[in-house]
């Protein structure tokens, strides 16, 4: 554990001096793209150059980057390989869905994600909350890996706010079902990256076919039996998610989701909304068991303000809201966005072709020399009070920008705040002795290794 006074610099690969060749590049890029990165990335507003796959703009300047996601966002669409991964069942759901499809999508979804709607699924957050405090009890002096924990907690949050009564009675069959199907969609198979279509059969998806169909199969079943009830009017059907999608309209038209939308759309959630959420939780909590300073800080401000019944707990934590906010500067949980040009463009005087790859990376961004102070220490300070108001809306993109951008971010960060708050109130955290945290971007930026640390208690439940 470190000394209060001593600027915390968390684990980060050091920028190489010159690009690999192409080779070893596609080697690192497989491996963690993270370790890919050169010192010009961190230094220059624009770096393009040559990949196997075409041609590559890193874009690190914030006016440059706000013309792409929003001035000229009609002229970018989310890459092939992001469509390809992301294909299997998320198709038809938001974070897939180009043009007119994704647009009225948006409109019809944007009130499940509004303010006043994920406010009211603070209970829930609080419940899964107290969950994981209570199985953490029993483990007190045991090593645990909490990124595991965060990760069932994201997906507990999911449940709860998505379907709220329950997945009925195959509920562990339909969890297990779930683990896999998540695992397999986040995973590239190498005939993704040759560029062989989509309706080419993947063998990596062949052999889960069975649980696909049996998740997929409970997700329609529920959604028929929510229905019904929807149907009988009144209070019959739980006020979440799911009754909220069923009832989504386009408020141009009038139109409610597809069938296929809207089990897109549950699959889509639970993807965008599980590892990434639990990425965040997971480094903050790392971050805080190595600043003593920060930690004292959260702890003083949760022994105050946190219990498990508050409504607008996130509201108050504001230390906490602070911490988390750099956590994901440092560690964006999606650490680059891409896009396609589908024609010229001129970016900060550089000319872009058509088929062009922009990256615009928020873990380069948020590292970049031109645009913070001591870019790779950990210093929440930058987002706490009135600080926070000179952070550059396109210097920081943990959740993107433009009409693009995440859907579900107030519901993560509230989740997150929650969440940490809860474990920070109840335990001290020590890293597992030996252990070496190691940044590595698998779809989303993890500890390599998971994050084993001893708990030990701080107060009663
Ligand atoms: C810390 C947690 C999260 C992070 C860092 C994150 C990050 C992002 C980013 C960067 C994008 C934009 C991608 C792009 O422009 O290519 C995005 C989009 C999206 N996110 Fe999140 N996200 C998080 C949590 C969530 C949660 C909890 C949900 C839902 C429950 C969610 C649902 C979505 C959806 C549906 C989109 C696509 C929006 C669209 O294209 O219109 N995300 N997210």
């Amino acid at each position: 554990m470190r000394d209060a006074t001593t600027a915390f610099r968390p684990p980060a690969p050091k920028p190489r001096e010159r690009q690999l060749g192409p080779v070893a590049l596609l080697r690192v890029l497989k491996n963690n793209p993270l370790e890919a990165w050169t010192a010009a990335h961190f230094e220059q507003p624009v770096v393009v150059g040559g990949l196997s796959i075409g041609r590559v703009a890193v874009i690190s300047d914030p006016n440059t980057i706000r013309h792409v996601l929003v001035e000229n966002f009609g002229n970018y669409q989310k890459d092939w390989l992001q469509r390809r991964i992301l294909s299997a069942g998320l198709a038809n759901g938001l974070l897939s869905a180009e043009g007119a499809q994704w647009k009225v999508q948006r409109r019809a979804l944007a009130p499940l994600f509004s303010r006043k709607a994920v406010f009211a699924f603070s209970s829930a957050m609080v419940e899964a909350a107290r969950a994981l405090v209570q199985r953490l009890t029993i483990s007190d002096d045991r090593i645990i890996d909490l990124s595991v924990e965060a990760t069932r907690t994201t997906l507990d949050v999911l449940e709860r706010t998505i379907f709220s009564d329950g997945f009925g009675r195959d509920a562990e069959d339909i969890r297990l079902a779930m683990k896999s199907y998540f695992e397999t969609i986040g995973q590239i198979d190498p005939l993704d990256m040759l560029g062989v279509p989509a309706a080419i059969p993947r063998p990596s998806r062949w052999r889960l076919r069975p649980m696909f169909k049996l998740f997929e199969g409970a997700i329609d079943t529920i959604i028929t039996h929510r229905r019904g009830l929807i149907a009988r009017g009144g209070a019959a059907a739980p006020d979440d998610i799911l009754t909220l999608l069923l009832n989504a309209r386009d408020p141009e038209t009038g139109a409610a989701l597809s069938e296929l939308e809207i089990r897109s759309n549950i699959l889509t959630f639970i993807a965008a909304g599980q590892e990434t959420t639990a990425n965040c939780i997971t480094w903050s909590l790392f971050l805080l068991s190595q600043s003593s300073e920060w930690r004292r800080k959260v702890q003083e401000e949760v022994d105050e303000q946190f219990s498990f019944d508050a409504d607008g707990i996130a509201e108050r934590l504001v230390v906490t809201r602070a911490v988390i906010e750099e956590t994901n500067r440092l560690y964006p949980p999606l650490a680059a966005i891409s896009r396609v040009a589908l024609g010229p463009d001129l970016l900060a005087g550089h000319p872009i072709r058509r088929g062009t790859m922009v990256v615009i990376a928020p873990y380069v961004l948020h590292r970049h020399k031109k645009l913070w102070t001591n870019p790779d220490n950990f210093d929440p300070a930058r987002f706490f009070g009135t600080a926070r108001a000179h952070v550059g809306r396109y210097a920081y993109l943990p959740f993107g920008a433009g009409p693009r951008v995440c859907i579900g971010a107030t519901f993560a960060i509230q989740e997150a705040i929650i969440v940490v708050g809860a474990l920070v109130r109840h335990f001290e955290f020590e890293l597992a002795p030996g252990h070496q945290v190691w940044p590595m971007q698998k779809l989303t930026l993890r500890p390599q290794g998971g994050l084993p640390m001893i708990l030990k208690r701080r107060r009663a439940t």
